[in-house]
């Protein structure tokens, strides 16, 4: 049984049909990307998993559960964790205050600040920062407490919604760098990108996305090596 699984997917936003049935597996321990470009429907797929919209119609099945109608706090608080695209932090609350809102089921006072520690371990940065507003943070620190956040449930699926848009290289290594660690940490990664290179080096498997459908789906060797992904994706001849 795949840790996560959607069969035959359609998502709408009022009448533009986003989704036009996506299927795809992720297995536990993967790190699996979904490429494509601006508007293909890779953040709807996320949003469609994580409660944020349902699907039209198809399934969502997360642990062997079917989570397609429910709801997103109960979804993360199945161990499904979502980190969106443009990280969506809370700019008026501080680092340490975005993190406890992360762990907003967890009752124990010592189990949130075990968490908190770990991501301070993750990303000393987020650390010395810990009173300072998210707003005020930098592009690449907000992201780093986007990751920090979303760990603090502890998901044994994390879904990362661009995580190096706007990202100077040396931040984009780091993050990535981050998303491989957590991976052999025991963490399942599915990981959303324009940047087909980056995700393709640290991926297992990956699916391409188009116009909101799959396209082509291998593993992460053979999608480097596609005529397709590498003039559409990778900008090589
Ligand atoms: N809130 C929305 N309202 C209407 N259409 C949307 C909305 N969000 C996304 N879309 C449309 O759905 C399609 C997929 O968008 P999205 O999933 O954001 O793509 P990606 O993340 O791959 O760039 C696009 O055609 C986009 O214009
Ligand atoms: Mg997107």
């Amino acid at each position: 049984m795949s840790l996560l699984s959607l069969t035959d997917v359609h998502s709408f936003y009022g009448h533009i049909h986003a989704l036009k049935g996506i299927s795809l597996t992720v297995e536990e321990g993967e790190i699996v990307t979904l490429i494509g470009s601006n508007g293909a429907g890779k953040s709807t797929t996320l949003r469609t998993v994580s409660g944020l919209m349902h699907p039209g119609s198809g399934r969502v099945e997360f642990d062997g559960r079917d989570i397609s109608r429910m709801e997103p706090h109960a979804i993360v608080a199945a161990g499904l964790g979502h980190v969106p695209e443009g990280r969506g932090i809370f700019p008026t609350l501080t680092v340490r205050e975005n993190l406890e809102m992360g762990a907003f089921t967890v009752r124990d006072p010592e189990a949130v600040r075990e968490r908190m520690a770990y991501g301070f371990e993750l990303f000393p940065r987020l650390k010395e920062r810990i009173d300072q507003h998210g707003g005020t943070l930098s592009g690449g620190e907000q992201q780093m407490l986007a990751i920090a956040r979303g760990l603090m449930m502890q998901p044994r699926l994390l879904m990362l919604d661009e995580p190096s848009m706007g990202l100077a290289p040396v931040l984009v290594e780091l993050i990535f760098d981050i998303v491989t660690m957590l991976n052999d940490k025991g963490v399942t990664i599915l990981l959303v990108e324009q940047n087909a290179l980056m995700a393709l080096s640290v991926a297992h498997r990956g699916y391409v996305l188009q116009n909101g459908e799959l396209v082509l789906n291998d593993t992460a060797a053979n999608l480097r090596r596609d005529p397709l992904v590498r003039t559409a994706y990778l900008g090589m001849a």
